[in-house]
């Protein structure tokens, strides 16, 4: 008893002189996994993400064909440098504070449009990590355009009260930024490692290379390796339209937040102005269905009414989501991206690492050479000038490119357009099988949202479960019940949407909605096919060449017989042996024509 009453008791009022607001900063300061920072190498990956996120945003915004400098420099054990520089269109040196030291600022939020970045808060927290890491200041150097100046500052976050904090301020002069004619700079000191494998920082740019193949990426790791992804695609992708709401994909909590903000309209001004596909008719029939007013209010309708108006209209049929809003890849640049990567960048390694030995490399070009001009298709040309390729492709008319004597293979399909609760999607696939890759692994799949890859929290995905969902098997390829094909296969996955559906605010694994997963499978079942006809193709040409060789064997001796038998001379014995091997190689068959994608 004596005890408990030396307990203080707390009451309303005790209570009531500890509660405090808590500023968004020291919230994600104290839970800093939310955002991607839960250890130290994934810290190094989020903060790299954040930042070529925001420039190919930002370049794509602008109409600039995007070039992206990271460099990684390792200053100790766990203390890393991280550099991210663009062309652009630069930031206002009066925005640059909020921009990169104040969370949840940013220009995206409050829109519904396909791009990267939506939440604006991925940049400053990871200046926010780096502070609180190391106790560095980001430096930020910006320039909007030829003749301005460049600006640098060095930027932090007061936590406490989530404002930024100037703590330099200075104008460069330097040649490479009197030169520049726009772009931004961001360095982040911050605690982390340097990790390879698929969540490492250079397997991010990699697949960024392939999901973006209109930029360009020079990536210097720590060894102070230069890592060069050319631009593929010389031109911007088709930029996506921004849409308003579809209204069957609105919540009741945020119709009736919606109508409390619609100061001044009435209630059918407002179903009209607010929502895409609703005309003034549509408007009237949803409040007639709802017994509601047309003419009434929309600011104070209440509960009740918002609920009425909610329920007529999910019965109201309307036109499904205008789809112009969502940009994808495109079967040429996935295709060419792929081949760049698996067929010609390896070719380029292979040279260099040939060039090393010079009598080796002069041997086995004359070898190449050699077998150059056998292929059914034709070869695709190719050349590379600074950071651009030139790419000409011949497809075959199932929209595929493959070699069967280098064996390799790439396809891709892009669906139509379609929509989940409301919201506009679009998935497209690639596959690329090629020889170059381990035979007995089990594939590897790349996911891409909105063209971001997405390196954690596979398991969890709809893109993954679409891949080890499909029977592989029927498409030539090996695969226990449930698990990834295997084989020397790449599966490149991408949905694009105006609002993609992720699983968790860390933006890593895409939520099962049955329509984008039957779109998936779609998509994947379209490949698999293809992929299947080239892999009998392949499986039957072995044969036919085993029997040839086995038949060239005895082609001599056969010669001879008849020779005998017959009573041939000897011209006319070279004469039938040289005709029954023109026999033999007209039997393999040639494919016909295709389109060529430049
Ligand atoms: N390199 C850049 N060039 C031009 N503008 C930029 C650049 N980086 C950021 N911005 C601007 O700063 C804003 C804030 O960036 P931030 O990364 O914090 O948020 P976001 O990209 O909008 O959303 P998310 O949190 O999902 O990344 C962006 O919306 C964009 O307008
Ligand atoms: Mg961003």
């Amino acid at each position: 008893l004596a005890t408990r009453k030396k307990q203080k008791k707390e009451d309303a009022t005790s209570m009531a002189a500890r509660q405090r607001e808590i500023a968004v900063s020291e919230f994600f300061s104290k839970n800093r996994h939310l955002l991607g920072f839960d250890n130290l190498s994934k810290a190094l990956l989020t903060t790299v993400r954040e930042a070529v996120d925001n420039a190919l945003d930002a370049c794509e915004e602008a109409h600039i064909l995007p070039e992206i400098h990271v460099t990684v420099k390792e200053l100790a054990e766990t203390r890393f440098s991280v550099t991210i520089e663009d062309n652009g269109p630069g930031i206002l040196k009066s925005q640059l504070p909020k921009i990169f030291a104040k969370l949840l600022y940013g220009s995206k939020f409050h829109r519904l449009k396909q791009s990267r970045g939506q939440q604006g808060i991925g940049i400053s927290a990871a200046v926010m990590y780096g502070q609180m890491t190391t106790g560095q200041p980001a430096v930020v150097i910006s320039k909007t355009s030829q003749g301005k100046p460049a600006h640098k500052l060095k930027l932090q976050i007061d936590t406490q009260r989530n404002q930024p904090k100037v703590i330099d301020d200075v104008i460069i002069d330097n040649k490479h930024w009197n030169e520049k004619e726009s772009g931004t700079a961001i360095t982040i000191t911050l605690e982390a490692t340097y990790k390879g494998g698929k969540h490492g920082v250079a397997s991010y740019l990699h697949q960024s290379a392939l999901s973006n193949s209109h930029a360009i990426f020079v990536f210097t790791d720590p060894k102070g390796k230069v890592h060069d992804y050319p631009r593929v695609v010389n031109e911007l992708p088709k930029e996506p339209k921004e849409i308003k709401p579809h209204p069957h994909g609105v919540e009741l909590g945020t119709l009736m937040h919606l109508l409390e903000a619609s100061r001044g309209k009435t209630v059918s001004k407002f179903l009209k102005d607010t929502f895409s596909r609703v005309s003034a008719k549509t408007a009237a029939d949803i409040c007639k269905t709802a017994k509601v007013k047309g003419g009434a209010s929309a600011s104070k309708a209440g509960r009740n009414e918002a609920e009425k108006l909610y329920n007529a209209i999910q019965n109201t049929k309307l036109l499904a989501p205008s789809t112009d809003c969502v940009s994808p890849i495109g079967e040429e640049a996935l295709i060419k991206g792929l081949y760049w990567l698996f067929v010609e960048a390896q070719k380029h390694q292979e040279e260099e690492r040939k060039a090393q030995k010079a009598q080796q490399d002069l041997f086995e070009a004359a070898n190449d050479k050699e077998k150059e001009g056998d292929d059914a298709q034709e070869e695709p040309v190719v050349e590379k000038e600074g950071g651009n390729v030139q790419m000409e492709l011949a497809l075959a008319p199932d929209g595929t490119l493959a070699s069967d004597e280098k064996g390799y293979f790439v396809t891709a399909v892009t669906r139509s357009p379609n929509v989940y609760r409301g919201n506009p999607f679009q998935v497209e696939v690639g596959i690329f099988y090629g020889k170059g890759l381990a035979g007995d692994d089990q594939a590897r799949v790349f996911r891409f949202a909105n063209r971001v890859p997405l390196q954690y929290q596979a398991s969890a995905c709809a893109m993954t479960k679409s891949v080890t969902s499909t029977r592989w098997k029927t498409y030539g390829l090996n695969q226990s019940r449930g698990s990834l094909p295997i084989g020397p296969v790449v599966i490149m996955v991408h949905i694009a949407s105006a609002w993609v559906p992720y699983t968790s605010e860390s933006k890593e694994a895409i939520a099962n909605y049955d329509e984008i997963l039957k779109e998936l499978r779609l998509a994947i079942n379209e490949c698999g096919r293809r992929l299947q006809k080239f892999l009998r193709r392949k499986r039957k040409e072995a044969d036919e060449e085993k029997k040839r060789s086995y038949i060239i064997k005895y082609m001599n001796p056969i010669g001879e017989a008849l020779q005998e038998i017959l009573g041939f001379s000897d011209s006319q014995k070279d004469e039938t042996i040289s005709s029954l091997k023109e026999i033999l190689e007209d039997a393999r068959g040639h494919m016909p024509g295709g389109r060529s994608i430049k």
